[in-house]
């Protein structure tokens, strides 16, 4: 799936990657707690800058959803991130900007103010490895346990590969 990515060559750290949905109190910062853990597992903590943002800003302020922290409190993420809507100003800030579905990416592009601003969005189901049926990570919030479970099983397994493939364009460059 990542021969659909080809966002920009990243040469300098800090790697800035930031995570969008449309409430950025589910699927974002649950992605950004997942990132932020495997880059601390690995010790790569220094060389990453990691956020998350919403589309849509109606949960603006808010921590994440009670049910997403309860499920990724259980796996080992504590989300204590504040739900804030992402500016058009500041996508060229961002190295990547990964997002969970259609919706978003779509969203997003109607931001970018240049080509090379549109080739930084990427869909985050492109790095799933586990789970290639799956081709967006689908928005839990009407859903029940299992849809918050499913979230973060896509969450973990594209992280996964996410990193790897940051990691392998920085020693390609
Ligand atoms: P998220 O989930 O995009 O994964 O944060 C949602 C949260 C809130 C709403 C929709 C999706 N909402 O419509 O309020």
């Amino acid at each position: 799936m990542t021969d659909k990515v080809n966002f920009p060559p990243i040469s300098a750290t800090p790697v800035k990657v930031l995570f969008v949905c449309l409430g950025n109190i589910c699927r974002s910062p649950a992605a950004e707690g997942v990132f932020r853990h495997l880059v601390e597992q690995k010790g790569l903590e220094h060389h990453y800058v990691i956020d998350s943002a919403g589309t849509y800003g109606g949960h603006a302020g808010d921590l994440p959803d009670q049910r997403m922290r309860v499920h990724a409190i259980r796996r080992g993420y504590n989300l204590t991130h504040r739900s804030r809507r992402i500016t058009s100003g500041e996508i060229e800030d961002w190295d990547v900007i990964v997002a969970m579905d259609k919706n978003n990416i779509y969203a997003l592009q109607s931001l970018c103010a240049t080509v090379e601003e549109t080739r930084k969005i990427v869909p985050m189901a492109a790095f799933l490895r586990c789970h290639p049926h799956n081709d967006y990570v689908p928005d839990p919030y009407y859903e029940g346990s299992q849809g918050f479970e499913l979230v973060l099983d896509l969450l973990e397994d594209a992280c996964e590969g996410l990193l790897d493939y940051i990691e392998n364009s920085i020693l390609e460059s």
